[in-house]
């Protein structure tokens, strides 16, 4: 039921319209950890020539781990959240001396290192790695809430784990990379906000209880402030 009217539709639209990103095209873990934290706060196109400058001076987790933190501040400027950078250059000291400088690739690993949380950990373990872990974001939250037609407080902290332990049940059969990235693509493109969602365009509208019902402005739900 999913697979055919959800996942396979939403796969086949992915490989024929996707965005070609930088970090899709060589999907190693540190490149895609690195673009999944530049991404959190910040939007697809200021990114991208941050990507490309930082993958440049510090190509893997041991010139990460080692570079000068002037250096790096400077890497980031601009980009804001410096927490961040402090975290990236932290996690890829523990990297090196806890995993020699291999990725770990066990969920409770990489979420013991500092700066990844559940999003985080299910990016690279699915888009690195190909293994069925969801990674929920806003944008997956918004496509969710409408396939469903869930009328749930979308800012309630223990939705995003409910639908994260609903898509690891639907995850595709080696197809992990792909289907977490057609999630967020169909977030980012598609399944947009603000009362401008391209229904008309959309590859799974057929099996959207959201567009069914005329829900797609109402949803996702956000109670009143
Ligand atoms: N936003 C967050 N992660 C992303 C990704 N991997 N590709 C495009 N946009 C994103």
């Amino acid at each position: 039921e999913w697979l055919s009217r959800f996942c396979l539709p939403l796969l086949r639209w992915y490989e024929r319209s996707a965005r070609v990103l930088p970090w899709r095209e060589e999907p190693t873990p540190y490149r895609v950890w690195v673009s999944e934290i530049m991404l959190q706060q910040t939007r697809v196109s200021a990114v991208l020539p941050y990507f490309e400058r930082f993958l440049a001076a510090l190509p893997d987790v041991a010139s990460l781990a080692g570079a000068d933190p002037e250096a790096l501040s400077k890497l980031w400027e601009g980009l804001g959240y410096y927490s961040r950078v402090r975290n990236l250059q932290r996690a890829a000291q523990v990297i090196m001396e806890q995993y020699g400088g291999e990725f770990p690739r066990r969920y409770e690993q990489l979420r013991a290192l500092p700066g990844i949380g559940d999003y985080t950990a299910g990016a690279v373990l699915s888009i690195a790695f190909n293994l069925p872990f969801p990674a929920v974001d806003g944008n997956v939250l918004r496509v969710l809430s409408r396939v469903c037609a869930d009328k749930r407080d979308v800012t309630a902290p223990a939705l995003k784990r409910e639908w994260a332990g609903l898509l690891k049940t639907i995850y595709p059969e080696g197809r992990a990379r792909d289907f977490t990235q057609a999630l967020m693509e169909l977030g980012a493109m598609v399944c947009l906000p603000n009362g401008e969602p391209q229904c008309l365009c959309c590859p799974v509208r057929e099996s959207c209880e959201g567009f069914r019902l005329g829900l797609w402005n109402e949803l996702p739900y956000k109670p009143p402030k």
